[in-house]
């Protein structure tokens, strides 16, 4: 077993810090958040997927979190899972894998192993972060070894997790790829070796850009099949029993968090950088899928008008607001961008969320605060729009309450009062 060091405590890097110390190796969780160091290592967690007494149980097993960066110096391995935003001019934004890989450069000993698993354009391995870590000094494949292992962690669900989601590795040399390869099978139960880091930084935009596209098709054909009467949702249902080359994509108010709407951009963006030509299947599903939030509110006006109302002054209940059921993340949230437009328009907004208390939608500081009483706000309301399915949250009692439903999710059946996107 290793002493290992992983790099940014957040969504990713915690819960695999966490499964590593359980399987035995002594684990050191780095990062430049003071206030969730001193947290982690009081306890208290700030990721949905881990509970405080996971994070308790890993302190037992020795995990510790520190925002000293010379404990590189100790490792035998440094995994690497700082954020990967996108920059103000929309293209990959590296300055956190940057800033990391410098200080890995700065302490690395002979020997080291070092992984990235931030998710990031092809080439970034071999030819950003590499440079740093080895400084132009030091022999890739004998005095250090470097890897890209794309993580693929699903937030929120209860049937994948860290140990049996396999693991793609990718080594600049197969030396490296096979010290990958070992760290990574003492608590992933597969780990699936690529040609190289190339490769498997590709595998996972590959992976988000199905994702994207598909979304994309499906959130295009609503539009359509509303105007032409369809019940898309029931085409769905319908092609999804067909038992091969067919996977269910359904139709939503857009998508959201940290991977589907910004890795694709990084491929695309590469795309042009290196070869001058546009990823036009990217930029359509992107344009498409940015237009969702927008496609809700002019629903939300139009059933509205239906009823001889305005959205200026009707009150509108938004339930959910994050971007994924059963879970506190609201990055990117397709609910951010429907409010802003109802708000815009001169709604009056109120929400429920039982993962978001207080909720901060727009350009100003205005803040929200949750409804304690879903129902009672569903009954006041002119519209209530079902924007995320928690599980804590009971929206056919929502639905039967409100006057009026708009349903994004397709969680209910369609009836008198519920209309689906
Ligand atoms: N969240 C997901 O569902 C998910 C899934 C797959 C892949 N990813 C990818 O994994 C990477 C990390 O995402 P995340 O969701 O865990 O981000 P996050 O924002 O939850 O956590 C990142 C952590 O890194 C820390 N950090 C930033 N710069 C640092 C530095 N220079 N040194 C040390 N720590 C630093 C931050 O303080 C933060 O705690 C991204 O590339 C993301 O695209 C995320």
């Amino acid at each position: 077993m290793s002493n290992a060091v992983v790099i940014g405590q957040g969504y990713v890097g915690l819960p695999m810090a966490l499964r590593a110390a359980e399987a035995g190796h002594s684990v050191v969780g780095l990062d430049l958040n003071e206030s969730v160091i001193d947290d982690l290592n009081r306890g208290i967690s700030h990721i949905d997927d881990v509970s405080d007494a996971d994070l308790s149980a890993g302190l037992k097993n020795g995990y510790r979190a520190t925002f000293d960066q010379s404990c590189i110096a100790d490792a035998d391995v440094v995994v690497v899972c700082v954020p990967t935003p996108l920059s103000e001019d929309g293209g990959p934004d590296l300055k956190a894998v940057e800033a990391t890989a410098r200080s890995i450069g700065q302490f690395v000993t002979d020997g080291t192993l070092c992984i990235l698993e931030s998710t990031t354009y092809p080439g970034t391995t071999e030819e950003v972060f590499a440079p740093l870590v080895t400084r132009g000094t030091l022999e890739i494949g004998k005095e250090v070894f470097i890897a890209f292992s794309p993580e693929r962690i699903d937030p929120g669900n209860k049937k994948y997790g860290v140990k049996n989601t396999p693991k793609v590795v990718g080594g600049i040399t197969p030396g490296c790829a096979a010290r990958a390869v070992d760290f990574y099978a003492t608590f992933v139960d597969t780990v699936v070796s690529t040609k190289g880091a190339k490769e498997a930084e590709m595998a996972k935009l590959l992976e988000n850009t199905f994702r994207h596209v598909n979304i994309a098709l499906v959130n295009e054909m609503v539009r359509f099949c509303q105007e032409l009467d369809i019940d898309l949702w029931d085409a769905i249902d319908a092609a999804d029993t067909k038992p091969f080359g067919f996977m269910a994509f359904r139709p939503g108010p857009g998508v959201g968090g940290h991977c589907i709407p910004i890795d694709p951009s990084y491929l695309s963006h590469r795309v042009k950088a290196k070869l001058g030509y546009a990823f036009r299947m990217v930029e359509l599903a992107e344009e498409i899928n940015h237009a969702a939030p927008s496609y809700v509110a002019q629903r939300v006006a139009l059933i509205l008008n239906d009823s001889g109302k305005a959205v200026r002054g009707a009150r509108i209940l938004l339930v959910g607001v994050t971007y994924k059921p059963d879970i506190a993340d609201q990055r990117e949230s397709p609910a951010i961008p429907v409010a802003r437009e109802l708000d815009k328009l001169g709604a009056h907004l109120e929400y429920v969320d039982p993962f978001v208390p207080e909720w901060r939608p727009f350009k100003d500081d205005r803040v929200l605060f949750a409804s304690e009483d879903a129902e009672a706000s569903a009954a006041s309301s002119d519209i209530t729009v079902i924007l995320q399915q928690h599980g804590g949250l009971d929206i056919c009692a929502i639905a039967a309450a409100a006057p009026v439903v708009l349903d994004t999710k397709g969680c209910l059946t369609p009836s008198d009062n519920v209309q689906r996107l």
